[in-house]
């Protein structure tokens, strides 16, 4: 049953498809106002309600109240060209059948431009997978994916428990601190091993102090502003907010760069030493016509995958402590299962206990850290649900609006880990990872590190909530975490 075929997206599209250095919009006409022809023809897919300009400070500063409205204004798609993404206007979708459509044929039918994620830029660089395109972009994918999979992941287990109990060990009974703060140093010490391989060294100490300060300076919505609106990108010395920003950047530079020349000069030592991290591996690999990746190469490489492998993972822990520790019956039954591998089970057979993947899964579910998946661009005109859209047409999958759905997740609001021991989602209704071609290279070791850190910490220590406030989803950066950062009381060692 194919419903009448519109065309809720043409021209304005094809014509602004490429990315605009002018990501700001700072034209601040409301759009959904125009009563032009593309306007009415574009009437099937609405725009969100409101003018342009307050759309978007909405979106930057309470991303979740913009989401929510959109959803009650228009279910499963909606038009937007005030994301600050820089590309004009883009369709939004929730519904699985549309997202299946798009991310499935991201390798025929889409592309997925790295330079449409220009938005990153100012902190990974323009030349990581991120932000690479078509063959580029596959060749570089091969080159990394394997450090996060299959025997790579054993290595990494042990690591992962150890270091949580080393940093828990440190915890002061008695003492509030933040579970977000906790999973940070976590999950970035994890990653600075399978990057660097090193986590001991005094330069890779500062990296992560670095870094750590770098990204608590664009935390608060408010400094997202200086993400979405390129205008406000303004190095007016020291004390401006840019300023700090690009000085801590800089920084950081400096140290990666020392690190990549040593690593330089010992490899010309110990030739046949068999890369261990990325770093390594990256510094070895040759492209299909012979050459080695530059400096920058390197540096922005290690950046996207330092960045994007340490704060998403960090604050879907900091949920699964909150979540798990908001409901007395969901610890309980965990507990008990954690109780039947022993204190002694090996990370490989805590990772298969059902009940701790599903409360991983319902925390990426009910608090899902990212909001998007990244870019698709129609390379030719395509029709699915209904609906014709032109070539050239950006989409965007909505992670947050999917897990929202009544329908696929009836009471969604509801922390319900059994939903996933009940039912099979399909890749495209259950979408924490996004999927297609740039499905997120680390998703295999986020999830591992997810049940490691949680059973780590359940099965050894005991906590509870500092109290019984409600933690709401606040932007930080790009993602979605935790308001408060879960303030929570070590209780005791078991
Ligand atoms: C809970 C933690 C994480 C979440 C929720 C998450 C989410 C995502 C999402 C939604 C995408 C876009 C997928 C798409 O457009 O189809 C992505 C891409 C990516 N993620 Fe993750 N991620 C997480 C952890 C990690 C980790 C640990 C790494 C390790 C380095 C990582 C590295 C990447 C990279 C490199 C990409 C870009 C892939 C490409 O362009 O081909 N992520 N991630």
């Amino acid at each position: 049953m194919v419903k009448p075929v519109i065309e809720p997206v043409i021209e304005p599209v094809i014509e602004s498809a490429a990315p605009s250095n002018n990501s700001d919009n700072s034209d601040n006409s409301d759009n959904s106002d125009d009563v032009t022809h593309t306007a009415h023809r574009q009437a099937a897919i609405p725009t969100p309600q409101g003018v342009k300009i307050f759309r978007r400070i909405e979106w930057v500063l309470n991303p979740v109240a913009y989401l929510e409205r959109t959803k009650t204004q228009t279910p499963d798609f909606f038009v937007e060209d005030s994301l600050g993404f820089g590309f004009g206007p883009i369709v939004v979708t929730s519904h699985p059948e549309a997202i299946r459509y798009i991310l499935s044929r991201d390798h025929t039918k889409f592309t997925s431009p790295g330079e449409f994620n220009s938005i990153l830029s100012p902190l990974i660089g323009d030349s990581s997978v991120i932000m690479l395109s078509g063959d580029r972009h596959k060749e570089r994918r091969q080159l990394v994916t394997p450090a996060f999979h299959g025997e790579r992941l054993d290595v990494y287990g042990q690591l992962i428990c150890n270091l949580t109990k080393a940093n828990a060990d440190k915890l002061t009974v008695g003492e509030p601190f933040l579970a977000r703060g906790l999973a940070q140093k976590l999950s970035l010490e994890t990653i600075s091993q399978v990057v660097f391989g090193l986590t001991d060294s005094h330069r890779s100490k500062e990296i992560m102090a670095v870094m750590t300060k770098m990204l608590d300076r664009l935390g608060s919505p408010t400094s997202a502003l200086l993400i979405f609106f390129d205008r406000l990108q303004k190095d007016l010395g020291a004390w401006s907010p840019w300023g700090r920003f690009v000085r801590l950047r800089q920084q950081l530079d400096d140290l990666v760069y020392e690190e990549i020349r040593d690593r330089r000069e010992a490899a010309l030592h110990n030739l046949d030493a068999a890369p261990t991290d990325i770093l390594s591996m990256l510094m070895a690999a040759r492209t299909e016509t012979g050459e080695a990746l530059s400096d920058k190469e390197l540096r922005d490489e290690l950046m996207a995958l330092l960045m994007a492998g340490h704060e998403t993972t960090a604050t879907a822990i900091a949920w699964a402590m909150y979540w798990v520790h908001k409901h007395d019956d969901i610890k309980d039954r965990l507990l008990a299962e954690l109780e039947t591998v022993g204190p002694d089970a090996s990370p490989m057979a805590i990772a298969q206990l059902p009940y701790l993947s599903a409360v991983c899964q319902e925390t990426l579910r009910r608090s899902p850290v990212a909001m998007f998946t990244f870019p698709r661009v129609a390379q030719v005109p395509v029709e699915f649900m209904g609906y014709r859209f032109a070539a050239g047409t950006t989409f965007l999958g909505c992670i947050f609006l999917t897990h929202q759905r009544e329908d696929l997740y009836p009471e969604p609001k509801a922390f319900r880990p059994e939903r996933f021991l009940e039912k099979k989602f399909s890749p495209y209704e259950f979408i924490p990872f996004g999927n297609g071609t740039r499905r997120c290279i680390g998703a295999a070791l986020a999830q591992y590190e997810m049940q490691l850190t949680l059973a780590t910490l359940l099965g050894n220590y005991q906590f509870r909530l500092a109290d019984s406030k409600p933690e709401l989803p606040r932007r930080r950066g790009v993602t979605l975490s935790p308001s408060r950062g879960v303030p929570m009381i070590f209780e005791a060692k078991k």
